[in-house]
């Protein structure tokens, strides 16, 4: 087991801090001072380390890059108005990273690595965590395998890294979704609830048909009647109908154990509504659309956070809203956004000091 007190510390000599414009930060594109680095070899984690974030050098025949084990986690950071420093519910995602890292194969990270290390590594760069609404300091973790061979095996050696990246709003206005009929994200018994990069360049050909449609993203469905609702590109779906709020369940294993997806669960609740994880296929949504009683539908996420679908297309079939007049995605995102940033009680122990 590593002690993170052997955690070897190189700071930068001069921060990049002053180049950043803290009002203007597109999601994912800057990146702090410092990144954490830890290696996987001879059958244990060593050789943890904080040093300056840069460039790593790898030999093309890198395991990672010709057979897709690479895991990676979304986390967010954020500033209570003391200026104290929070990370929001790190054990749910150090969890499902080490459901990922079993689902394909690979070693998983102890917690002094993952929650210790990540915790020093906020410290020294906290004042990067923006103060702005909506804004904070995105956490990724990410952990690939190393070796440098070409035969279709587990590899023997494995680098995990934590970055953070300053960040804004990840979708800034309402979305258009497309429901996906023809292509399928993830089918029972496959890795669909694994958060490993795979899942993501899987998506991109069907997204990007949707977007030359005009839509943002794509609802994905069910790999057999393309009916039953999954999940979007990167969040979780809710449905509002009448005083329900549905969103898919998870038993089948294809879509993400959202972190967002759980919270907003909680907060609907207290807010009154009955949640109902379970199975929801688009006729039932085209129903309540129809009849009226399908009032809002949003996504959640740790980078989209709470985010408004102002339409959804079916076949033919479009579904319009007008978010403007929604009560409950603002409510839900309001609360959440206030707990993270220290301004409401944090009753459910969802922050982690740093
Ligand atoms: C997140 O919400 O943190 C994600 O990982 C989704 C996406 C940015 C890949």
């Amino acid at each position: 087991m590593i002690d993170t007190m052997d955690m070897q510390i190189t700071k930068v000599k001069r921060s990049k801090i002053k180049d950043l414009d803290f009002e203007n930060l597109p999601f994912g594109k800057y990146f702090s001072d410092h990144m954490l680095e830890a290696d996987y070899v001879n059958g244990e984690w060593q050789n943890v380390s904080i040093k300056p974030y840069q460039p790593i050098m790898f030999e093309p025949s890198l395991v990672a890059l010709h057979y897709g084990q690479a895991i990676f986690e979304g986390i967010k950071a954020y500033k209570n108005p003391a200026g104290e420093a929070f990370i929001f519910r790190p054990y749910d995602n150090f969890k499902r990273f080490n459901l990922s890292a079993e689902r394909m194969q690979m070693p998983v990270i102890p917690e002094e690595i993952f929650i210790e290390g990540m915790r020093t590594l906020i410290d020294i760069d906290k004042d990067w965590i923006p103060a702005k609404e909506d804004y904070s300091l995105y956490i990724r973790p990410v952990m690939f395998a190393t070796d440098t061979a070409i035969g279709v095996k587990p590899s023997e050696t494995y680098k995990f890294l934590i970055l953070l990246s300053p960040t804004g709003p990840y979708y800034a206005q309402p979305m258009k979704i497309y429901v996906e009929e023809k292509y399928t994200r993830a089918a029972p018994g496959g890795v669909g609830f694994a958060k490993n990069a795979g899942n993501y360049g899987g998506s991109m050909y069907a997204t990007a048909i949707a977007k030359k449609q005009g839509y943002d993203q794509v609802l994905w469905t069910d790999c057999l009647e393309h009916k039953w609702l999954h999940e979007v590109g990167t969040m979780n779906i809710f449905f509002i109908i009448g005083n329900k709020a549905i969103t898919p369940s998870l038993d089948e294993g294809t879509i993400l154990d959202g972190v967002t997806r759980s919270s907003a669960m909680t907060i609907l609740e207290e807010l009154g509504f009955t949640v109902e994880e379970r199975r929801i296929n688009i006729d039932e949504v085209i129903e309540a659309y129809k009849k009226g009683t399908l009032t809002e539908v949003f996504g959640t996420g740790t980078a989209a956070t709470i985010s408004p679908i102002k339409e959804l297309k079916y076949k033919d079939f479009v579904m319009e809203f007008d978010t403007n007049g929604w009560k409950t995605a603002p409510q839900v995102k309001k609360i959440l956004t206030e707990i993270r940033e220290g301004k409401r009680e944090d009753k459910y122990g969802w922050l982690f000091k740093v």
